[in-house]
This record gives structure tokens, sequence and C-alpha cells, in this order.
């Protein structure tokens, strides 16, 4: 009938909009009849009260499904306080962002790393001040102006990689850091970065320099600046990819040529 849902599809949808991927079901509700069958003749056993939902996973109190999902300043309020996996046991502070809500262009790193950690601010060390000068003596934009965040809020312990399932348990902070964002276009520096946005297991030497797309906005993988301190002949790769970044937001494009190659090494 219009209008009328089954109080088992309710409670799946409150638990999902609270962020539960796995529900189980008792024996017996999942042998009942489907609601199309109640609805055709309804016994009276049929319209009992909703059944008891046995969830699998733990679940925070949460405000009902119906709250509004939280602005900036919020979810930056929620990631401080976060505990959803061991990181919180051995940062000094979560890192959540650096920039304005209204960036066009979003930059995308890793983790934070010891200064990040030390200050609470993305990309500050000796990575986040060659990016840094990437953004403003290359792309002549003052960093205030673009939004920086990380795919972890928290420093993995000695600078490791991520862990799968520290990104998943991040990975609600960064959707919705993206989607109240919305810039015109997303910057992936490194492997992690472009990964996550782009739902691949490629690596960035073959990904950096193509655009993908995240939920419909533009993402140029390029190197990662920490990948480039070691690899200095990699910037005028990087280079070209922030020039394409430049076209695509429609910033004047700098005339001035990119320095030559030197070495190589594993890029991040
Ligand atoms: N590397 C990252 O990926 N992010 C930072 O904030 C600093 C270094």
């Amino acid at each position: 009938m219009a209008g009328t849902r089954s109080p088992l599809i309710d409670a799946v949808t409150y638990y999902r909009d609270l962020g539960v991927r796995e529900l189980w079901i008792a024996e017996s509700q999942a042998a009942a009849p489907p609601p199309t069958a109640v609805a055709a003749a309804p016994p009276p056993i049929a319209v009992a009260a909703p059944q008891p939902v046995a969830v699998a996973v733990a679940v925070e109190p949460a405000p009902p499904a119906t709250a509004p999902l939280p602005t900036l300043g919020e979810l930056a309020a929620l990631v401080a306080g976060c505990r959803r996996c061991g990181l919180c046991e051995t940062r000094t502070q979560t890192v959540f962002a650096d920039g304005p809500i209204r960036a066009r262009i979003f930059f995308l790193g890793e983790a934070p790393g010891a200064d990040e950690d030390a200050q609470g601010i993305p990309f500050v060390g000796k990575a986040g001040q060659l990016l840094t000068k990437m953004i403003e003596n290359g792309m002549g934009i003052p960093r205030r102006d673009v939004y920086i965040a990380n795919v972890l809020k928290c420093r993995p312990p000695g600078n490791r990689n991520p862990e799968p399932a520290e990104i998943e348990q991040c990975r609600g902070y960064l959707e919705r850091q993206i989607e109240l964002v919305a810039p015109d276009a997303i910057v992936a520096l490194g492997n992690f970065a472009a990964r996550f946005l782009l739902g691949t297991e490629e690596g960035i030497m073959r990904l950096r320099g193509r655009w993908g797309s995240y939920r419909g906005i533009p993402v140029m993988p390029t190197f990662h600046p920490s990948f480039l301190l070691r690899s200095p002949e990699k910037k005028k790769e990087a280079w070209s990819d922030l020039l394409e970044v430049m076209k695509k937001v429609g910033l004047p494009l700098p005339t001035a040529a990119p320095r030559a190659p030197r070495e190589t090494a594993e890029p991040e």
C-alpha cells in the first residue's frame, strides 16, 4: 500500500543511515512472508510490532536517522573525538583539513606525518613545504585558497602506510568533507588518495596525468610530494598534471617551463 512500509524496512533503513553495513536477522524473520503477501491477506500475527534486529557490529549512540548531516565544523569536532580505529591511541591530535569551504581545488594526501600530528594541520612538514611551493609558485594561487586534507585524519605510527581497515573507518569523514567543499577538481596526491577516489588498485605511475572522476568531480592523480622530494626528476610530470588542473578550473596558465629530470625511485 502506498505510504506504508514494513517495520523491518524501517529498522533496516534506520541502521543503514547510521552507517551499519551488516545486519543479522533471526531465522523466523528470514522465513516470514514478503510484505506484499502480508498486504494481500493480513493475518493478525503478520501485523505484529517491529521485530528486534540483531546488529553484528558495535553501534555508537547516534541521533535519529532524520538528523541533518554534519556541517564541516561539526565534522571536524566529530573527527577530533574519533576513536574508531587504533590510531587514536598513538596520535597527538587529529588533522582535519586546511582551507576554505568554498575552495575550487581540493588536494588530497595520504595521512598526517610527524609535523602534521604535532601541529594539527595537513602538509606542514617537508613534503608540505614542497606542496605549498607547487601551489603558490607553480600554480600562482595562495595556499589559503585551496582545500587540503588527507585520507586518514590520524598519523600512522612511524609514518607506515595506512591499513585498509583504518581507511574504511575514516571513509565517511572524507566523503562528507568532499561533499561539503564540492570542489571543481580534486588533486589526488599519491597512491592512497588516487585509489580511494577512483576505487582502483592501479598504481600512481599508471594513473597519474589522466583525469578520473569521483562522484562527478574531476580527479587528477599525481605524484605525492614526498615522492617528489626523493625523485625530483618527476616534478616535471607533476607539474604537467597541475597544469591540467589549472586548465580544468579556468586558472590563467603561467609561462615558465618546469625543470628537467635527474634520478628515479619508487612512487608512493
Ligand atoms: N603527507 C601526507 O600525505 N599528508 C600530510 O599531511 C603530510 C604528509
